[in-house]
């Protein structure tokens, strides 16, 4: 078959090699063994199956991805422009709808509407004391320490990563510690492309958009009363929208920094010991871990405004193109050409909708490391465990346990004794005066309209 004039709607699924199916945006063994397998096959970018009949573009050269997050005069975030849902190839209820349906959050707009949102999110997440959030972070990492069974095992995911970084989002978001869980295991089904995805989703807008009517009636420290506050004057259905966003792209993706952190770090005595001595900080090696596995394995989409031919494949109006990170930070015309002091990973995405919480999302991480590294001492790779595992998802390169084996803990500090029980990480705003619908006047309101109405937002 000839690569350079193919395109994934007229590709036939053959029964091996060739397209592969990534159905419900599930991977089907161990992700880079796929993506390596694509890159021989097909090269830069790759036709793949997400669901019967719904093809896309799996974009794995560092420059063609590059091109496709930034050239958005090319690549729309818009997901109102799939030629699977305009076609109807796509069945409403798709699990894919979950993570790559439209709705009116940044990471699906593009233009001034994007500007619009970013600009609230980004000041908004600009007002978080980082100093503050380090803090809760060291204490509630210390206290789930101090819990651990002191003869020398753990697991670095469920006892650690994972409510270390919820903790981290109920500080941030302002949701009352009775829903972290809950709302954790939805973003996991959703991240997961769990064969739930669809109504975990439905679940978690339910919840953000009660989260948000509490906070108008009631501010409390956090991002969702500073983005109802913000001078862009969002409506109650963005900011939900917006925090699905936040939650989405930020949650399992930290949880997957750390533990990717400290993998790299039993892995590799060499880097253990320049840390341990001093010649290399826990930053370093977390930016280490950023070019070997990004947590964000493929960015959810971006679709052609045009049809075009692009890495000498033709790309029709509408159709998806998915950014896969783990595979274009391990192009080999980037990872062996002793580049990767000059180029950048691609990790935190690039362009208008690059990552705009890398400062947050770091104090969390580093801070998280920082903590281990202090109190345990000789980490290394535990028993494998027996626990069943979510199959590899497009959208969350975390793993689900991390099991270590340890020396003894070392005595965490004395915690001080003035610990509030909620830590506030920036201060309260004013109770917003005018009612959020009078926004519904503005131009970029006025563009949403005739979908919020079919939608019921
Ligand atoms: C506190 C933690 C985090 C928060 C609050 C957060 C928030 C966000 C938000 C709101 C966006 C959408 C920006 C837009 O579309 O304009 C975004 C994008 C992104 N974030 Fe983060 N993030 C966090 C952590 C992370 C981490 C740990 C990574 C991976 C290392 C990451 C990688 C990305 C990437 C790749 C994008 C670009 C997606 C795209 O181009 O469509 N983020 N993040």
């Amino acid at each position: 078959m000839d690569q350079s004039s193919q395109s994934p709607h007229e590709c036939p699924v053959p029964a091996h090699g060739g397209l592969v199916q990534l159905h419900g945006g599930l991977l089907p063994q161990d992700p880079r063994h796929v993506y390596e397998a694509l890159r021989r096959r097909w090269g830069a970018i790759a036709p793949v199956e997400l669901a019967p009949g719904v093809g896309a573009w799996l974009v794995m050269g560092y420059q063609e991805a590059l091109e496709v997050v930034w050239n958005e005069r090319a690549f729309s975030s818009d997901a109102r422009r799939w030629n699977s849902i305009i076609e109807g190839s796509l069945p409403e209820g798709s699990r894919l709808l979950a993570v790559l349906g439209r709705r009116p959050a940044l990471n699906r707009l593009d233009d001034q509407a994007h500007r619009r949102q970013r600009q609230a999110v980004t000041e908004t997440v600009n007002g978080v004391d980082l100093r503050r959030l380090r803090g809760a972070v060291r204490r509630q990492a210390e206290t789930l320490v101090d819990g651990w069974d002191m003869n020398g095992t753990a697991d670095l995911v469920t006892q650690y990563a994972h409510p270390l970084v919820w903790f981290a989002f109920r500080v941030l978001i302002g949701f009352p510690e009775s829903e972290e869980r809950r709302i954790a295991a939805l973003l996991g089904s959703i991240a997961g492309a769990a064969h739930d995805a669809a109504r975990a989703e439905a679940e978690l807008m339910r919840t953000l958009h009660r989260l948000v009517a509490q906070k108008r009636d009631a501010p409390g420290p956090d991002l969702t009363s500073w983005l109802l506050a913000h001078s862009a004057r969002l409506t109650e259905a963005e900011v939900a929208h917006d925090l699905a966003a936040i939650l989405f792209t930020g949650g399992e993706s930290t949880i997957g920094w750390i533990s990717g952190t400290m993998r790299l770090l039993m892995d590799d005595a060499r880097l253990n010991s320049a840390v341990a001595g001093g010649r290399m900080t826990v930053s370093d090696i977390a930016d280490r871990a950023l070019w070997d596995g990004s947590s964000i394995p493929n960015i959810a989409g971006r679709w052609a405004r045009n049809d075009l031919v692009f890495a000498g494949c033709e790309v029709r109006a509408g159709d998806l193109l998915i950014p896969c990170l783990t595979a274009a930070n391990t192009d080999l015309l980037v990872h062996d050409a002793g580049d990767l002091g000059r180029r950048a990973h691609l990790s935190w995405g690039t362009g208008s909708h690059g990552c705009p919480a890398k400062e947050a999302a770091r104090s969390i991480a580093e801070t998280a490391v920082d903590v281990l590294m202090r109190r345990l001492r000789l980490v290394r790779p535990g028993d494998r465990d027996t626990a069943v595992r979510r199959q590899p998802s497009l959208w969350s390169g975390t793993p689900d346990t991390l099991p270590v084996a340890f020396a003894p803990i070392r005595p965490g500090p004395n915690a001080p004794a003035d610990v509030p029980a909620i830590p506030a990480v920036m201060g309260v705003p004013e109770k917003r005066q005018q009612d959020a619908r009078a926004a519904d006047s503005s131009p970029a309101q006025q563009a949403w309209a005739w979908w919020n109405s079919m939608n019921g937002w």
